[in-house]
């Protein structure tokens, strides 16, 4: 089982944040996952003009993940609002296809503020593969 380091994987997920393309709601988003392996993957929310193609930090990141056939043990975001927002109702289906109920999930703003929750708590009785 790795060790989470949050400062090293909020790092991530601020680098990420910084290379956002959201010139619509200009609201950036970094997340950074850790892997099973110890390794990082990391996504920003990418935009689009047609509004409805936006693509959430969150799914970029799982996507990286995806690439490295690696699963995630704990989710790191950044945002830069008032309060830390946790990942939207589409964001946690998709981090449920890949990580447990037990994911840790923290959200921190740029000014420092945290929040943490487990995937569990944000998405109960998550639909999963188990109708297989
Ligand atoms: N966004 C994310 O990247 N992650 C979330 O969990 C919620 C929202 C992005 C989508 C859009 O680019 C911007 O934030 C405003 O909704």
């Amino acid at each position: 089982m790795v060790e989470v380091d949050w400062q090293q994987l909020f790092k991530a997920a601020e680098l990420a944040r910084q290379m956002a393309h959201a010139p619509y709601s200009r609201f950036h988003v970094g997340a950074a996952l850790l892997l099973e392996d110890g390794s990082i993957a990391s996504g920003c929310n990418v935009e689009n003009a047609s509004y409805g193609l936006t693509v959430c930090a969150e799914r970029n990141a799982i996507g990286a993940a995806v690439l490295r056939a690696k699963r995630p043990v704990a989710v790191a975001i950044v945002v830069d609002s008032r309060e830390p927002t946790p990942p939207c109702g589409m964001c946690r289906q998709v981090l449920a296809e890949f990580g447990s109920a037990a994911l840790p999930v923290a959200s921190r703003t740029v000014s420092g503020q945290e929040a943490r929750w487990s995937l569990g708590e944000l998405l109960p009785h998550a639909f999963t593969r188990s109708f297989l």
